[in-house]
C-alpha cells in the first residue's frame, strides 16, 4: 500500500499536542477530500497516516476523523476511546463500516461525497470551539424612525476607531440598504440578494473580504432591489462566518423580525433597543422589547432625548424594566449628513459617536483581542 505523506511532518521533539482537528487516513483520495473540506471551512488540520503518530494528537484534538482504512491500526495502537470521533468512508457499500465504528467507538459514521456539507460544518464547529469570535450586538428601533440604523452605524464606526475588527450586518429587508446610509452604495461586493438568489447550493462560507466595505468595515447590506426573504440557514451561515476572528458584529434588526432576523436575535449576546422618550414610543417599544427578550437574555435601552414632555432616561428604563445602555441626544447634522452620504456618527464629536464609544467601553471592547 502506498502511504500518503503526512500533511505536517511530525517529529518526536514536537512539544505541544495540537488543538486542531485530527485526520487519520492513509487513503490519498480520502485525505484529499478531507483537506479540501477543511480548507473550505478555513481550518488547519493535523493529518497523519500512522496510528502511533496519531496518539500525540488523539486526546487534545477537538475532532478526530478516522478513515475506515486506519481503524484496525488505531485499535491495535491502543488509542483510547474518546468523544468526537467520526469514522469516514468513501464506499457506501462497505459492509464492515458499522462494525468498525463500534470497534473504534465512533460517534458518527459519514460517507463522502454525500456527507460533504455535514463534514464541512463539523470542521467549522471544531475550529470555532477554539477560536475567538466577535461579540454580536443587535440594534432595533423601539418605534419606526427611532434612530436604530443610525446607532448601528455609529457603533460600528466607533469600533473601527478603536481598531476593532468589525462587521456591520443589515438584517432589515425594508430598510432600503444600510450601504446607502454609509455612502457606499456604488461599491462592489456581495449583498443579500446575491446570497439568496444564487442558483444551486450557496457556498457555505463567504469571506468578509467579498462584502462591500467602508475602510476596514465589512458591510453585509440589502440593496435597492425588492427584498426576498433570507433563508434562515443563510443567515446562520453568514453570521457564523462573519463573527469568526472578529471583535464586533453589529446587526441592524427589523422591528418585525422574520425568521432570519429571529436567528440574528438569537445569535446576539446583547440587543440595544433605541427608544425616543415619548409615551407612545415607550408603549410601542414594550412590545419590541418583549420580542427581543424572547430571543436574547440581555436587552438594554438606548434612550433618545429630548422628548416633547421631557421624560428622562430613568423613566423610560423603569417603564420598560430594562437597563439603560446609553443616552442619545439630538444630532443636528445627522439628517442633512445622511442626504449627502455622510454616515451617522462619522463626526467624532457628535452625540452618536460619543454614545457609540461609551457603549463599546461598557461592553469591554476597548482594544482588539484578535491577532492581526
Ligand atoms: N440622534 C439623532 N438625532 C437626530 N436625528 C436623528 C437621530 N437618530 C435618527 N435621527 C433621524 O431619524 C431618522 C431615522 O433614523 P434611522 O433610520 O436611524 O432610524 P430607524 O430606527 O433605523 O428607522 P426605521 O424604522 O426606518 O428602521 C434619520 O433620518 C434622522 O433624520
Ligand atoms: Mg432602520
Amino acid at each position: 500500500m502506498t502511504s500518503a505523506p503526512p500533511v505536517l511532518t511530525l517529529t518526536e521533539s514536537e512539544p505541544e499536542p495540537s488543538t486542531r482537528p485530527l485526520v487519520v487516513t492513509d487513503e490519498p483520495q480520502l485525505l484529499d477530500d478531507l483537506l479540501r473540506l477543511a480548507a473550505a471551512a478555513g481550518v488547519t488540520v493535523d493529518a497523519v497516516a500512522d496510528a502511533q503518530l496519531a496518539r500525540r494528537y488523539w486526546n487534545n484534538a477537538p475532532l478526530v476523523v478516522v478513515g475506515t482504512d486506519r481503524v484496525t491500526a488505531c485499535v491495535a495502537a491502543g488509542l483510547p476511546r474518546r468523544r468526537g470521533v467520526v469514522l469516514i468512508s468513501s464506499d457506501l457499500d462497505d459492509g464492515g463500516v458499522w462494525e468498525a465504528a463500534v470497534r473504534i467507538g465512533a460517534e458518527h459514521v459519514a460517507f463522502l461525497p454525500d456527507a460533504e456539507a455535514w463534514m464541512l460544518d463539523l470542521f467549522v464547529d471544531a475550529a470555532e470551539s477554539d477560536q475567538r469570535r466577535a461579540l454580536v450586538v443587535g440594534v432595533i428601533g423601539g418605534r419606526g424612525g427611532a434612530g436604530a440604523t443610525s446607532l448601528a452605524i455609529a457603533l460600528a464606526l466607533a469600533s473601527l476607531r478603536r481598531d476593532l475588527n468589525t462587521v456591520l450586518v443589515d438584517a432589515d429587508p425594508l430598510g432600503g440598504g444600510i450601504d446607502l446610509a454609509l455612502g457606499i452604495e456604488d461599491r462592489p461586493g456581495l449583498r443579500w440578494p446575491d446570497l439568496t438568489s444564487a442558483r444551486g447550493r450557496m457556498p457555505r462560507r463567504i469571506p468578509t473580504e467579498a462584502l462591500p466595505s467602508l475602510g476596514d468595515l465589512a458591510v453585509l447590506s440589502w440593496d435597492r432591489i425588492s427584498p426576498t426573504a433570507i433563508p434562515p440557514s443563510v443567515m446562520t451561515s453568514m453570521l457564523t462566518g462573519a463573527r469568526r476572528g472578529k471583535d464586533l458584529l453589529v446587526v441592524d434588526l427589523p422591528r418585525f423580525p422574520d425568521q432570519a432576523a429571529a436567528i440574528a436575535m438569537q445569535m446576539a449576546e446583547i440587543i440595544l433597543v433605541v427608544v425616543p422618550a415619548e409615551v407612545r414610543a415607550i408603549a410601542a417599544a414594550a412590545r419590541i422589547c418583549d420580542t427581543a427578550n424572547r430571543h436574547c437574555a440581555d436587552v438594554r435601552v438606548v434612550v433618545r432625548l429630548p422628548g416633547p414632555a421631557r421624560l428622562n432616561a430613568v423613566t423610560v428604563s423603569d417603564a420598560l424594566a430594562l437597563p439603560v445602555a446609553g443616552v442619545l441626544r439630538h444630532d443636528h447634522g445627522l439628517a442633512t449628513g445622511l442626504e449627502r452620504g455622510e454616515p451617522p456618527g462619522s463626526r467624532r464629536r457628535s452625540s452618536l459617536a460619543r454614545v457609540g464609544m461609551r457603549i463599546l467601553s461598557d461592553l469591554g471592547l476597548t482594544h482588539s483581542d484578535v491577532a492581526a
